[in-house]
């Protein structure tokens, strides 16, 4: 049979070009997001590419952490169980400046983009470990390597699910069970498109198809796109506050 994969936030962006991309390849999917019209949408796009693909739709939101693993473990069945689940589902507009009474906006940025893909990674191992076998995607962002002004909430989110990640990774060792985390730079998506400033920016479509081959390859950890990320990444730790704070688009 062929495989099957599971993606958060798949109405637009990132997750909308992973199914695209993994249908392509023969995948069965299952889809979730909060605009399940976008799904419907998606659906038949990719039908009419592929009429024999299988796609499953949910209505999902992760801010809803407790419906999260109810509608896993239901896609599970409905597809005789899943091989990949990719915890994508995230947002972006953070509340601004710390201390300029945004913090509602940053608060809905961690119970979506950290409380919501715990809940996802969480189902997910439940699901695996009883399967024994199967692979979680977290996607974290190039955002985690440092605290970036003017997007604190959203850069301590992308941390904080790497970091959880990577726990998993340390507690399924010796199984077969993988952990794949990705850091993406800019994808040219909804997310950034108000942005100022998109360096190295890339089209999703590139995007998508980089990420669909690292989860193929079952990589640990990796940057998307790799050039240059994996070599900006760790030299955005070691730049001094100084050249960092210049970065503030609030300013
Ligand atoms: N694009 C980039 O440059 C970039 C870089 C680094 C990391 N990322 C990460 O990549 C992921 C996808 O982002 P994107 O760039 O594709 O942005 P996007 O086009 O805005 O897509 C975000 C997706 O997340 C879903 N989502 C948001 N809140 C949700 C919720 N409460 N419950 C369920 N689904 C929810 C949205 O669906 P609904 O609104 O229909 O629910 C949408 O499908 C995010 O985690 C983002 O942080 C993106």
């Amino acid at each position: 049979m062929s495989r099957s994969i599971l993606i958060t936030g798949a109405s637009s962006g990132i997750g909308r070009q992973l199914a695209l991309e993994f249908a392509a390849r023969g995948y069965r999917l299952a889809l979730a997001a909060r605009r399940v019209d976008s799904l419907v949408a998606l659906k038949q796009e990719i039908l009419a590419a592929q009429p024999q693909a299988q796609v499953e739709l949910r209505a999902l939101d992760v801010q809803q952490t407790g419906s999260v693993a109810a509608v896993i473990e239901e896609l599970a069945t409905t597809l005789g169980g899943l091989d990949i689940v990719v915890a994508n589902a995230g947002i972006g507009d953070s509340g601004g400046n710390i201390g300029s009474g945004g913090f509602a906006r940053d608060a809905a940025i961690i119970q979506t983009n950290v409380l919501g893909a715990m809940a996802t990674i969480d189902a997910a191992v439940a699901l695996f470990r009883r399967q024994q076998q199967g692979q979680i995607v977290a996607i974290s962002s190039v955002a985690a390597a440092r605290g970036l002004p003017g997007a604190g909430s959203y850069s301590a989110s992308k941390a904080a699910i790497a970091v959880y990640a990577d726990s998993a990774r340390n507690e399924l060792h010796g199984t077969a069970i993988r952990v794949t985390t990705l850091y993406p730079g800019f994808i040219d998506t909804a997310i950034n498109q108000r942005l100022r400033s998109r360096p190295f920016v890339i089209p999703v479509e590139k995007g998508g198809r980089i990420i669909a081959d690292l989860i193929e390859r079952r990589v640990q950890q990796a940057a998307v796109p790799g050039w240059p990320w994996s070599l900006v990444m760790p030299l955005m730790k070691l730049l001094p506050a100084t050249l960092v704070a210049k970065q503030n688009p609030l300013k």
